[in-house]
């Protein structure tokens, strides 16, 4: 059980958005205010090595932001597998998830902060997008990982400058 519930909306901003391989009950595009997508993430096991990490998205507090997404509501027994898909120690928070039609819910968010050892932070977006175009890992391309969340980001018809701009450098 989750806070009593036996249902809960995770919020998706990364891989989640285009990479389904759980079972969820029912999805919905979402936005979460006060937060960016930020390729600030390093990636030694996913998407890079230990000697060539990749990037990967993580969300970081901005004021006035709006990050878009994709919400799944699931059962808290989707999480456990999450957590290991998701073994690089993310962080969970509860935030407040804005769906198109005005309506609101609480959802589950993850993410790496500074306090990840495999954080990476800023770095020039020519930077990022340099790294990202050399960097493979096991679960494939760095590359793919962007141009399959830009993709995505366009077939939902959000704005994200950050995403768009490293997907132009890379394509
Ligand atoms: C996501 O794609 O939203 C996500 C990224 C990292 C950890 C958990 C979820």
């Amino acid at each position: 059980h989750f806070d009593g519930h036996d249902e809960i909306w995770l919020f998706g901003y990364g891989s989640l958005i285009w990479k389904v391989d759980f079972a969820y009950l029912e999805r919905r595009p979402a936005s979460i205010h006060g937060w960016s997508r930020r390729f600030w993430q390093g990636s030694h096991d996913h998407r890079g090595t230990p000697e060539a990490p990749g990037r990967v998205a993580t969300l970081v507090r901005e004021p006035g932001a709006v990050c878009h997404g994709m919400a799944y509501r699931i059962t808290p027994e989707v999480l456990a597998p999450l957590d290991v898909r998701e073994k690089n120690g993310y962080l969970r928070e509860v935030v407040a998830l804005h769906f198109s039609d005005g309506d609101s819910a609480e959802g589950l968010i993850y993410l790496a902060t500074e306090e990840n050892a495999a954080f990476l932070g800023d770095a020039p977006l020519d930077a990022i997008a340099a790294q990202i175009a050399c960097a493979h890992g096991p679960s494939g391309p760095n590359r793919d990982y962007l141009l399959n969340l830009a993709e995505a980001l366009r077939e939902l018809e959000v704005e994200d400058s950050h995403v768009f701009a490293l997907a132009r450098r890379l394509t």
